[in-house]
């Protein structure tokens, strides 16, 4: 009998589908917002994907102005920066069009504006006002910021990349529309797939993990495993760009829940101290990671070597484990992704402070393997 209580709330609605995104207006209106910002970066903005965008709130009836000074990596000036081209424009909401870091950087926005200070101040600490609105509307399939309470900034001075986590750092609405991701180049469809498929196979073997977002979890990792490597290589291939993203939807639903393990702990200071992108660097550190876990978690990895397209059937559940590390490998291979961490610009010498921000995570006491501090290391040492 199961003893356990499970607290779950999705703060965020969602819309799913083809055309999802040109309901931006609608939704701008249906919540009271005249007057809004649109934060974006200037890759995204350049591919012409926010010019629908402002097409379909103006024809709502909503003025906007863009801040496109987004970096790949969110830092917290960037966000100051943001804030005050807001408040000069006395907006009442934020729409986010991007990847992870345009998204977090208008959810960022949102709550700071309601609750004063700055990002830094908020690290450990409660957010006790609701954000102003806010409508995110994703250009990769891989971070899920749309669906999470999870925002994560990089403080240039410290280095320190942070996570603050809370529902009213999640957006309102969430507009996932797959046409949003039809032109996005190969090399970033893998990096953001990937990190895709990390909060997923992360999710699943959490110890925060219980069946819902189990299920979510493995299906994101079935699909991720059929679908990904299909997306890199015919990138206007609609039906892959569809089941990316929905495996992302999952993915993001399930660890906001049930949150994730060291990949991500470990993968924060790699891009806070040496600027490697987050889904290269989640990449390759998850067999890595896979392989230090797979003793303390052999039922859960053979599932996802199952999920991932492998045939188990004859294999111990041990060896099947195995299978799930040897799949995502040959998966990085497959999809271009660099062999290790210093082809990422990584060096010795980082390791040590790498270290100390990984442990720094929440989600350290959540591995399914007991972790100290030279198992950290030895991680990094590994896969440099
Ligand atoms: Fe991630």
């Amino acid at each position: 009998m199961l003893t356990q209580r499970y607290l779950f709330r999705q703060p965020s609605f969602v819309t799913y589908g083809f055309g999802a995104a040109g309901l931006v207006g609608e939704e701008a209106r249906s919540l009271g917002l005249e007057r809004v910002l649109l934060v974006t970066d200037k890759g995204v903005r350049g591919a012409g994907l926010v010019d629908g965008i402002v097409q379909a709130l103006q024809a709502a009836g909503v003025s906007v102005e863009i801040y496109d000074g987004v970096g790949p990596n969110p830092e917290t000036v960037m966000v100051e920066d943001c804030l005050a081209r807001l408040r000069a424009m006395d907006a009442q909401g934020v729409v986010a069009v991007g990847g992870g870091s345009p998204m977090d950087a208008g959810k960022g926005v949102a709550f700071l504006a309601t609750n004063g200070g700055r990002l830094q101040d908020y690290i450990g600490q409660p957010i006790p006002k609701a954000p102003l609105p806010s409508i995110c509307i994703p250009t990769t399939a891989g971070t899920s910021s749309e669906v999470t309470n999870n925002i994560v900034f990089t403080d240039p001075g410290s280095h320190l990349k942070f996570g603050l986590s809370s529902p009213n750092c999640a957006a309102t609405r969430a507009l996932v529309d797959p046409e949003m991701t039809l032109t996005l180049p190969p090399a970033i469809t893998a990096a953001t797939g990937l990190d895709a498929l990390t909060h997923a196979a992360e999710s699943y073997t959490s110890k925060g993990a219980y069946d819902f977002t189990q299920s979510l979890a493995l299906d994101a990792i079935r699909l991720i495993g059929r679908w990904l490597p299909v997306a890199v290589a015919q990138g206007d291939n609609r039906e892959a760009r569809e089941r990316m993203m929905m495996a992302c939807l999952e993915g993001g639903i399930a660890f906001n829940q049930s949150r994730l393990t060291i990949v991500h702990a470990m993968s924060h200071p790699v891009s806070g101290w040496c600027g490697t992108p987050h889904g290269v660097a989640n990449a390759v550190l998850l067999p890595h990671v896979m392989a230090f876990n797979v003793p303390y978690a052999e039922a859960e990895f053979a599932e996802i070597a199952r999920a991932l397209g492998v045939d188990t059937s004859g294999m111990a559940e041990a060896q099947a484990a195995e299978a799930a590390v040897e799949r995502v490998r040959a998966l990085n291979v497959e999809l271009g992704i660099p062999e290790g961490l210093a082809a990422c610009g990584v060096t010795e010498d980082a390791i040590d402070k790498m270290t100390d921000d990984a442990l720094k995570s929440g989600n350290v006491r959540l591995n399914p393997r007991p972790v100290a501090r030279e198992d950290i290391v030895a991680i990094y040492r590994g896969a440099l």
